[in-house]
């Protein structure tokens, strides 16, 4: 599979979002509407997106009963949505009922679990009473989630390679993605595009080194330039 690039929709207006639609190239063909934007507009806020053709990565990590999370994933495939994230956390039913309703969908998407939020710290791991370590506790819930029917995985890049040997099979989505030298803002484990790539990601999600660029039409060019060299 050639790796995709989908640049993330992180604004907080449909407005803003039809300005970045508007600045960038259609050689984009992957968008992220995560929930800040998905709160400021719900479903029709997918409609400029459908309109150009473009493929749309959900992203609002479904966490709830396995019947809401099962039909939220039907309800999101019948707005266009080709991939979701879920959160491992949810557990083995919820998982599988939530692949089970993507495979009943005329339009499946797919769907990749988020294992561990890169916000908790081990800290936090004593305070919820989980007792394994984080590295540890996300590669229990990547197999929990592969084994109940799920696609794939969100991972930094520097996990993906552990998990590419572990799930050859699985979608492996990486965000955290910067140009060498790029500004790494709040992010704390950033990887090139091409290493990304070459660790087994098939989907790098670009937010700000693209939003945030002078000339984002460029920005996304060698980002494409970097996943090519390393495909
Ligand atoms: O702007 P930047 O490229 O850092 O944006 C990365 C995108 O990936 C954001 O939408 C962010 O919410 C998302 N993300 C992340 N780290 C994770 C999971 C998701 O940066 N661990």
């Amino acid at each position: 599979m050639k790796p995709a690039l989908i640049v993330a929709l992180d604004v907080p207006t449909i407005k803003e979002m039809e300005e970045v639609l508007g600045r960038l190239p259609d050689s984009i063909e992957w968008y992220k509407v995560g929930l800040e934007l998905f709160c400021a507009g719900g479903p029709a806020i997918l409609e400029p997106l459908k309109k150009r053709n473009k493929k749309i990565f959900l992203d609002l990590k479904l966490h709830d009963i396995p019947h809401t999370v099962a039909n939220a994933v039907k309800t999101a495939a019948s707005h266009g949505v080709s991939l979701m994230t879920v959160h491992a956390i949810g557990g083995r039913a919820m998982l599988e009922a939530a692949a089970e309703a993507a495979r009943e969908c005329s339009n499946p998407p797919k769907l990749v679990a988020v294992t561990t939020l890169t916000s908790l710290s081990q800290e936090d791991f004593t305070d919820l009473g989980i007792t394994r370590s984080v590295s540890d506790q996300a590669l229990a819930l990547g197999e929990l989630a592969i084994s109940s029917g799920i696609d794939g995985l969100v991972t930094s890049a520097h996990e993906a390679g552990a998990l590419r040997k572990k799930f050859p099979q699985a979608l492996l989505v990486t965000p955290g993605i910067r140009m060498p030298g790029g500004d790494v803002a709040d992010q704390k484990r950033v990887a090139t595009p091409a290493f990304a790539v070459q660790q087994g990601a098939t989907h790098l999600v670009v937010g700000r080194p693209i939003l945030q660029a002078e000339n984002p039409s460029a920005a996304a060019a060698a980002i494409f330039a970097d996943i090519k060299n390393a495909s």
